[in-house]
């Protein structure tokens, strides 16, 4: 019997008691022994919760215990669960967590740990909820060098943006009732400006390209921009609005940023909708790979976490993931890659503006004292240069 204790019994935490006891048997086949939660560590106390009389509140409880093996964790942030999940991990213990905040901040530091303790640190469940995207790019795609990570990496910036395109909805509106569904936080920064889908497109990019890439370097911006004007232009064009998490190996190294983005019907993310996560791989041999699935939602990220579990039971002497070369992927600057932009006028069809911007395609709304246009490729850097001498009132990035 391998015993297990989880750190934080809120949503995911519980969730993984349930997959544990509900697929105990085939768990147990899989593993090749059964797997016990024989714990949880949490400030709350849940009376008449199935691990009502297994809560405990000092973490030394489940490091000082050798015969708890395997520790999930799903307690959110970095702080405690970085100094909890460092001692675990110091003390011989597997880990697996659900928590990319912490991947993203600690990631190459607790793999190394993990590989000279010889046990595994996993994070499956981090990025894309239930998709299983990490073991893939690790120990799947080894064949072909990744030149290109796509995903879309939130479900709640998702949703909104989808119920934008469906409804005509403005942002704030569909913040409202993001919020009321329980997608958006009371504060709903995190997801809307971008910041994790930063932390995702972090992990996935590291481990696509073998470097770790700080988070902190990755340029990030979120949908708080995107009005239902924007919109109504992208669904006259057939296009869809979604933010992107992707980094791309390019001449002059490796860039990757967070924005939101115009894509056609063609590319292969456009049909995924609501709160749907997926993830494009892109390589010169393989060609295009998608992972679609939930990318929250406590069962299916649930399952991400017991699979590590799993793994983990499978592979007692050490962790599949790292470790990483020392210091971090110095990432090329997006600003210098050309791409064509999707750019809103105000005031009456100006042929010098299109001019000026190499426009190839007009588009004009009923009723707007405004036009708008697809720019010729041109970097950032060049389109900045313009922003300051035409009324332009959005930019958006298209995505090929
Ligand atoms: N807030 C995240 C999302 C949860 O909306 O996708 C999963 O990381």
């Amino acid at each position: 019997m391998i015993k297990l204790a989880v750190l934080g019994y809120g949503n995911i935490g519980s969730g993984v008691v349930s997959v544990l006891l509900e697929n105990r048997e085939l768990i147990a086949k899989k593993a090749g022994d059964e797997i016990v939660p024989v714990c949880v560590l949490d400030l709350r106390d849940y009376p008449g919760d199935i691990m009502e009389d297994k809560v405990v509140k000092d973490i030394n409880l489940i490091v000082n215990d050798p015969e708890i093996s395997i520790v999930v964790e799903t307690m959110g942030g970095t702080k405690p669960a970085y100094d909890y999940v460092k001692a675990c991990l110091l003390a011989g213990k597997h880990v697996a967590t659900s928590n990319k905040a912490l991947v993203a901040a600690h990631g190459p530091e607790l793999l190394a740990i993990a590989k000279e303790k010889q046990v595994n640190f996993l994070f499956e469940a981090s990025v894309g909820g239930g998709i299983p995207i990490i073991r893939p790019l690790t120990t799947c795609i080894t064949a072909d060098a990744v030149n290109e990570i796509t995903g879309i990496l939130n479900g709640t910036t998702n949703f909104m943006l989808t119920s934008m395109a469906e409804e005509g909805c403005a942002y704030d509106a569909i913040l409202k009732k993001a919020q009321e569904l329980g997608y958006a936080e009371r504060d709903p920064s995190a997801d809307v400006e971008g910041h994790d889908a930063c932390r995702k497109i972090a992990i996935l990019s590291s481990l696509a390209f073998g470097t770790w890439v700080d988070y902190n370097d990755i340029a990030t911006e979120g949908i708080t921009k995107i009005s239902d004007v924007d919109m109504a232009y992208a669904r006259k064009m057939g296009m869809a609005i979604k933010l992107f998490g992707t980094s791309r190996r390019q001449a002059d190294g490796i860039y990757a940023m967070v924005s939101p983005v115009m894509i056609r019907k063609n590319h292969p993310l456009f049909a995924v909708n609501g709160v749907m996560n997926a993830v494009l791989v892109r390589g010169s041999m393989m060609g295009d790979l998608m992972f679609y699935g939930a990318g929250a939602g406590k069962l299916p990220t649930a399952t991400a976490v017991v699979s590590d579990v799993v793994a983990a039971a499978k592979n007692p002497q050490g962790s599949e993931i790292g470790p990483f070369p020392e210091g971090k992927l110095v990432l090329a600057d997006q600003k210098n890659e050309k791409r064509v932009w999707f750019l809103r006028i105000d005031g009456e069809l100006n042929q010098e503006a299109l001019n000026a911007f190499g426009a190839a395609e007009v588009v004009l709304l009923d009723g707007k004292k405004e036009f708008a246009c697809l720019s010729a490729p041109m970097s950032e850097t060049e389109l900045d240069g313009l922003l300051a001498k035409y009324p332009v009132l959005s930019h958006i990035r298209i995505a090929e």
